[in-house]
Order: structure tokens, then C-alpha cells, then sequence
């Protein structure tokens, strides 16, 4: 069993990747932190209730808001991507009788911030927690500055961000997450924990299509494979109008399919730096992934290859 934090933007892929780790025995969820990113904070935070509300759970794992703002830059969201609220708007759906048809989850939040959770967190658990990022490192950062001794007890971070030797998603060299708080992503970079990269270059190359996903969720009909079809309708269609085919990347569900089946994924190592100041490059990950141009000091992994068919079939498995 490991123990992980997440560090979350809620998220249509964020959503998938929480369900995805809340059904994986092998992981212990400690805790749960939310930051600004596809949505507001304070959006993202409630959208996180939501999607435990989809469990029925009888314990939750503790949950704090983070950062409302990145470390320099104005917050640019993505709420064109995944719905006004950030989750489809599965926020508008109502039963017949009026009830929201996704309430949140009957939990509380924690009055400490997501920064003192994070460092709690790893406090509590020295050298075994890992931390799982899936938005913009703004909570990462501040945790670090506040306190790098506690810090430099996680085991790792595995982070969902950046495009090394793919084109970016936002610009054309850089990755949403890294491109929204590309300081706070320096600063992690630069900080000495094992880190471990997802960056768009592993997770392009699972496509989850509009036919698949419902194929699936129809094999067995309950409350999450509906929440799977209601909250990923407006982001298939946002990819099916800017992207090019209807369905989408589930890049944030990545990171924990990593976790619980390492054999899926093929990473090397690499000196990753972040660009803070250009001005068509703000926000890129540069790294040189040629063996023979081998930094001799790697800063992380970097996930290059993804099983993409066996991964896909274990994903629906746990999420149906
Ligand atoms: C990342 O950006 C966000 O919109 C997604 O949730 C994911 O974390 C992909 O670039
Ligand atoms: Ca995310």
C-alpha cells in the first residue's frame, strides 16, 4: 500500500484521475489539495466534493483548499476546455424532484491551507509519502519555501506536466500546468526530491474516444459510469471542434496508473529546467532526452512511453 497526496485542479481529467486512485486498493489517499488552475480555487475545491460525492464513501481522506493565485503571473483557466464549472457542468444537472444530480459529498474541508496540509502531511508520514501533483505547482512551491527540511522527506513527486519533444497544449512549447505557474514549476525543479515527470509527450498517446468511453460505461450502467458520460460530454466535444476526434486525453489519470502499474510506463532520465521569462516560451520544459547528450545530473524521470491499450483496459476496469 502506498500513501500519497494529491495536489488537484478539478478537473475533468483531474476527476478521472481521483476516481481512478480512490478505486486502486494499493494506494492510501492521505490527503487531498486543491489549487487554482482549469478553474478558481474555490471552484476547483467544490468540484473535489462532487466527484467523492460520486462514491458514496463512509471516510474520506482530508481535504484543504491551496493557493488562489500563481506565484508571479495573472491565473489563466481553462474553463473553455472543461465546462464552465471545470467538471462538464455536471454542476447545472438536477433529479426529477430538483436535487443537483451530483451533490457534493456530505465531508469538510480543513481550516489549515493546502500548503500546511502538504507539509503536515509529509510530516506525518517522513520518507513513504508521495506526492501527486495534477495542476499547476503553485501549492508545491509555497510548501517548499515555508518549509524545504520538511519537504525533502517525501519519497517523490510524480507531477502531470510539460511537453519535452511534444508541442505544448496552451502555446506552442508549453503545457497547461507548467504554463499557468511556470516560477512555482522552477522551483520545484529545482528542489532535491525524486521527481517524476508525466509530460504531454507520454500522455498523448492514450486517446480515449467518445465511442470507447461510452461503449464502456454502457457495459454496466451505475452512478459513476454515469458521472464518467455526463462529465466528459463538453470536453469530447471541445476536442472534437479544436482538436481534431471526438474524446479526449486523460492526462491526469496517468500519474496514478503509474503508481499502481509501473510496468505500463517507460521513463529515462533527464535535467528538466522550466522557462520563466520568454516571451513565445513562458512555461516550456526544456530537457534533453538524447542518451548520448545525457545531463550528468538528471533532476527527473521523464515518462516518454505509455502501454496505452493495457493502461486504457485497466482504467475502465476500476471505473466501472
Ligand atoms: C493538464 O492541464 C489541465 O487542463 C489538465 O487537468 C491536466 O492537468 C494537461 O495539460
Ligand atoms: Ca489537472
Amino acid at each position: 500500500m502506498q500513501r500519497i497526496l494529491i495536489d488537484t485542479d478539478p478537473g475533468v481529467d483531474d476527476a478521472l484521475a481521483i476516481l481512478l486512485a480512490m478505486l486502486s486498493p494499493e494506494l492510501h489517499i492521505e490527503a487531498i489539495t486543491t489549487v487554482c488552475g482549469n478553474v478558481s480555487v474555490t471552484q476547483g475545491t467544490e468540484n473535489l466534493l462532487r466527484i467523492l460525492g460520486v462514491l458514496g464513501l463512509e471516510e474520506f481522506p482530508l481535504i484543504a483548499q491551496g493557493e488562489a493565485q500563481p506565484l508571479v503571473k495573472h491565473l489563466v483557466t481553462a474553463a473553455h476546455v472543461h465546462g464552465e464549472d471545470g467538471l462538464g457542468n455536471v454542476s447545472q444537472l438536477r433529479n426529477a424532484d430538483g436535487r443537483p444530480l451530483y451533490p457534493s459529498a456530505n465531508t469538510s474541508i480543513s481550516s489549515t491551507s493546502g500548503v500546511d496540509l502538504i507539509l503536515e502531511t509529509v510530516t506525518r508520514y517522513p520518507d513513504e509519502l508521495t506526492l501527486v501533483a495534477l495542476g499547476p505547482l503553485t501549492n508545491i512551491a509555497k510548501a517548499i519555501r515555508k518549509d524545504a527540511a520538511k519537504m525533502q522527506r517525501l519519497q517523490r513527486i510524480i507531477l502531470m506536466g510539460g511537453a519535452v519533444e511534444e508541442y505544448g497544449n496552451v502555446t506552442t512549447t508549453a503545457e497547461f500546468n507548467i504554463f499557468v505557474d511556470p516560477h512555482a514549476a522552477h522551483e520545484v525543479f529545482h528542489f532535491d526530491v525524486p521527481i517524476h515527470l508525466v509530460p504531454l509527450d507520454a500522455t498523448h498517446q492514450i486517446i480515449l474516444t467518445g465511442e470507447r468511453l461510452h461503449a464502456e460505461t454502457d457495459k454496466r450502467p451505475n452512478r459513476i459510469t454515469q458521472f464518467l458520460k455526463d462529465a466528459t460530454q463538453a470536453c469530447m466535444e471541445f476536442y472534437r471542434q479544436h482538436v481534431g476526434f471526438w474524446g479526449f486525453h486523460i492526462h491526469d489519470a496517468l500519474p496514478i496508473g503509474m503508481l499502481t502499474h509501473p510496468d505500463y510506463f517507460e521513463s529515462v532520465p533527464a535535467h528538466v529546467q522550466v522557462e520563466t521569462e520568454g516571451i513565445l516560451t513562458s512555461g516550456m520544459t526544456v530537457a534533453d532526452l538524447r542518451q548520448e547528450r545525457r545531463h550528468p545530473n538528471p533532476n527527473a524521470q521523464v515518462c516518454i512511453k505509455v502501454a496505452s491499450e493495457a493502461f486504457l483496459d485497466h482504467f475502465f476496469e476500476r471505473l466501472q
